[in-house]
């Protein structure tokens, strides 16, 4: 008997555990995942997530995921945890090196090893672009060496060590997704490290113009989080990873923050740049294109324009 389309989803119907999913990435890819028909569990401790991200379809236990014996029972019966959880500020390292490597660097450990012990087939791991720091030349490819140039980039790079490390150890699958700079909506908007689209929003909105550090010239792979969310349940799918790979996840794009400023159409002042920002970034995509079967699909000037509009705000050209 042929298998009907219904028999056919119930199927590939997985539970998943999305760590940080009030936060900006994590909540976006929680509702693509219960929109495509998986059930999901959610641990966060609204360090900087928001209790109205939370999909109401999901389970959501406020936990924190540095405390393995409360986590732990949550991983039962999980067939793959996306690990989206941390404290994602190269600022918020500088200023606070300790409190952010528990979280970044100490939970992931936590999370791989209550993955491993509660049999959880795959991790994909939220890596990041800062492991790159300044390279010799763009784009940034996997094969670079790591160039850390601040308490979260070597966090998030370690995190990585111990995906792959995992994979190797204990054959937990594992997969690190290094994303580039990620914006859409969602994207944080509260307390003092926030990215340059909320940062820009608040000025126009008081009135004030864009602060800009440095001349505005260093460049970004401007993501939006549709793709990074795309990237993440390719990663999680895909039969040709689970080794501990390490991928790009970016569009291959080279925006600079005077572009970004452009599109605000607003006045800009400049101050002195700050410690731990890279220069530049741009990823070169063509090994997560080739094993995931995956490809970026909004452009940043449309992404961008979209995401003002739904700011209330016409995008200058
Ligand atoms: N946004 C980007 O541009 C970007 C770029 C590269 C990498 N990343 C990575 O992507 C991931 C998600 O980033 P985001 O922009 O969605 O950030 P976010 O701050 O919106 O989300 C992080 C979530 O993790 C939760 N969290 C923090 N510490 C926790 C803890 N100890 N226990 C439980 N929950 C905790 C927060 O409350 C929040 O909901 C992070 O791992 C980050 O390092 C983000």
């Amino acid at each position: 008997m042929e298998r009907g389309v219904s028999e056919e989803k119930n199927i590939n119907m997985a539970l998943y555990l999305v760590t940080g999913g009030a936060g900006f990435i994590g909540s976006n890819l929680t509702d693509e995942l219960i929109r495509r028909g998986h059930y999901v569990r959610i641990i966060d401790n609204f360090a900087t997530g928001k209790r109205e991200n939370i999909n109401p379809s999901a389970e959501f236990f406020e936990l924190d995921f540095t405390n393995l014996d409360a986590i732990r029972p949550v991983f039962e019966g999980v067939d793959g945890v996306f690990h989206v959880g941390a404290r994602p500020s190269v600022p918020y390292s500088v200023d606070n090196p300790i409190a952010s490597t528990l979280v970044n660097m100490n939970g992931t450990i936590h999370v791989l090893v209550a993955a491993r012990d509660a049999g959880v087939k795959r991790v994909v791991y939220s890596a990041s672009s800062s492991v790159y720091g300044i390279q010799p030349q763009l784009p940034q490819r996997i094969d670079m060496a790591p160039n850390p140039l601040s308490p979260y980039a070597i966090q998030k790079y370690v995190g990585e060590l111990y995906c792959r490390q995992f994979a190797e150890l204990y054959g937990l699958e594992t997969v690190s997704l290094r994303y580039f700079n990620v914006y859409g909506p969602r994207m944080n908007d509260v307390g003092a490290y926030v990215p340059v689209f909320t940062f820009f929003l608040r000025q126009v909105r008081a009135g004030k113009p864009l602060t800009i550090f440095g001349d505005g010239e260093q460049s970004r792979d401007f993501t939006h989080v549709s793709d990074v969310v795309s990237v993440n349940i390719a990663a999680m799918e895909s039969s040709k990873v689970g080794h501990g790979e390490v991928l790009n996840a970016g569009i291959g794009g080279n925006t600079t923050i005077n572009e970004v400023a452009k599109m605000f159409g607003h006045p800009t002042t400049h101050l002195d740049p700050r410690p731990g920002d890279v220069p530049r970034s741009q990823a070169d995509i063509s090994k997560t294109i080739e094993l995931l079967d995956w490809k970026p699909t909004v452009a940043f000037r449309d992404g961008c324009a979209d995401w003002l509009r739904s700011e209330g705000i016409e995008p200058s050209e």
